[in-house]
């Protein structure tokens, strides 16, 4: 860990100078907003006790010192000292936008780098954290993974994906089981080939989803999976201005059905602030309708051929037909899913989770 050499008491700003020789420089107003002494910060919830728009703008301090890792100062226009540890302060060693998604970077795959399948032994994914940590790394970097070894009962599924997170309540409810019915108003419900697609455009907050075949007797029907980001990189390479279109058109997803109207929407290719690519959302059947003007609309419909093209290219394709006892965990930011049309008898089973929740586990377990 970075430790402290000099500290410097600026009319503006505090100074640091680290063992390394490198300099911070950190405004008084923002040492006394990020303060961690229990005044300031609670120590159970882990929020901010400041009220910072009542901090004076020209706050300076009277002394600051360093006390057994923490650097204290103390304040002209306050009574009580704040208290900020070195270990805090080395993380914002240069201005810096907090990275809000995990740290598992994505890896671009095709039909033929992504076998062996990534996946993970039930048993392990139960029984221990590394299991866990294993399986839903192998979702961050891949978008998907199979758990493999897992009973083929509802009941053995709904525990497993318990395991990840909380079952999201939807519109088709909370953890489901279903066989081509039409149960729903919806195509999954149905045998037909299934073009690659995200669920949930028409949410705000796009799921992770569990799909497990607990029964298959017939033809056809295999599952197919495409790294959402290599599409992408694809697109960037053969076509930048597309890949530009895709990044800028908001594209609205909308959900008419089962006594619900759920609207969404985004960019196919979404980007945070870095101008990272983050999410890509693709669902043909629940796109809403929207017009642009005529040229930008022609061209929108160009770059949707090239990103269907590659999307649907088996070249890029993860193709198997799922047995049971494969459970596969899904990211719909990250991958596109899809299915061959098939006949015979299919029950399935499976639910939505939060991303979000996704995310803090995947948090919880790097930091344990
Ligand atoms: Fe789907």
């Amino acid at each position: 860990m970075a430790t402290i050499t000099e500290l410097g008491n600026d009319p503006q700003v505090l100074t640091v100078t680290w063992d390394d020789g490198s300099t911070s420089r950190y405004p008084w107003i923002w040492l006394r907003d990020h303060a961690h002494d229990e005044a300031s910060f609670h120590p159970v919830t882990n929020q901010r006790n400041v009220h910072t728009a009542a901090v004076p703008r020209d706050i300076t301090a009277k002394e600051v010192s360093l006390v057994d890792g923490d650097v204290r100062i103390s304040w002209t226009s306050e009574d009580e000292d704040s208290v900020l540890p070195v270990a805090f302060l080395s993380e914002f060693k240069t201005p810096k936008v907090v990275r809000t998604r995990p740290p598992v970077e994505p890896v671009l795959w095709d039909a033929e780098t992504i076998f062996p399948t990534p996946s993970t032994p039930y048993d392990d994914i139960m029984n221990t954290d590394e299991g866990l940590r294993d399986w839903l790394t192998k979702v961050a970097s891949h978008g998907f993974a199979l758990a493999v070894g897992v009973p083929p009962t509802a009941e053995a599924t709904e525990e497993l994906i318990r395991r990840v997170a909380y079952v999201r309540q939807s519109i088709f409810g909370g953890f489901w089981e279903f066989t081509a019915d039409l149960a729903k108003q919806d195509t999954a419900y149905t045998n037909v080939e299934l073009l690659s697609h995200t669920d949930g455009t028409y949410s705000n907050d796009a799921p992770v989803q569990l799909l497990h075949c607990l029964y298959f007797e017939g033809e056809g029907g295999e599952s197919t999976m495409v790294d959402s980001f290599n599409v992408a990189a694809k697109i960037k390479e053969r076509n930048p201005e597309y890949y530009e279109i895709l990044s800028t058109v908001q594209v609205p997803g909308q959900y008419i059905g089962d006594g619900s109207h759920l609207m969404s929407s985004r960019p196919v290719l979404r980007h945070d602030h870095n101008g990272e690519l983050v999410q890509v959302s693709f669902n043909n059947g629940d796109r809403a309708p929207f017009l642009l003007p005529e040229d930008e609309m022609v061209r929108f419909y160009d770059a949707i051929r090239l990103f269907d093209e590659i999307s649907n290219d088996p070249a890029m394709q993860w193709r198997h037909t799922l047995a049971p006892g494969e459970a596969m965990l899904f990211d719909n930011w990250h991958v596109m899913h899809g299915r061959m049309a098939y006949s015979g008898r299919r029950k399935l089973c499976g639910a939505y989770l939060n991303h979000e929740d996704f995310e803090s586990q995947l948090r919880m377990l790097g930091t344990k």
